[in-house]
């Protein structure tokens, strides 16, 4: 091995320890979580919609071919400033689950729970779309979330 190429080696293993040493220090010293697509130890039977405290819900929702049970079927209505927090699984195949107007887009996979949490902020009619193709009625699955 000539000194360049030791001098190549050298220098990968030190950023691979560095980019190591870092990822340690983020996950023990900054409290900061890895990113996963599976964060809960939650298992979802059904759709459930729950108020948990003043303007702040909670919705399971479970995805399915070709419709979402959110606990009252695949529509929920909220005030407007509510606060929801998602918890989106599917009984079968894999879907999405994107809410229209906000950045939550969650994917819906069989035997695991994805979260995001919104803030509806403005009244109207916000679409769920699935966006993962699912089957024949992928395009007519979608879930509504009406802001009061
Ligand atoms: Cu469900 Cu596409």
């Amino acid at each position: 091995m000539d000194r360049f190429e030791k001098r190549a080696m050298a220098l990968a293993l030190s950023l691979v320890l560095m980019f190591f040493g870092l990822v340690v220090y983020a996950a023990k010293g900054l409290q900061a979580d890895l990113p996963t697509c599976l964060p809960y130890k939650r298992e979802i039977q059904r759709g459930n919609f729950t108020e948990v405290g003043p303007k702040r819900y909670q919705v399971d929702a479970v995805a399915f071919m070709w419709s979402f049970d959110m606990g009252q079927g695949n529509t929920v209505t909220v005030p407007r400033g509510a606060v929801v927090d998602f918890y989106v699984t599917s009984r079968d195949v894999m879907h999405g689950y994107h809410i229209d107007k906000t950045l939550a887009n969650l994917m819906a996979i069989p035997g695991a729970v994805t979260y995001a949490r919104v803030k509806f902020d403005k009244a109207g009619e916000y679409q769920i779309l699935c966006h993962e193709y699912c089957g024949l009625g992928h395009q007519n699955m979608v879930g509504r979330i009406i802001v009061e």
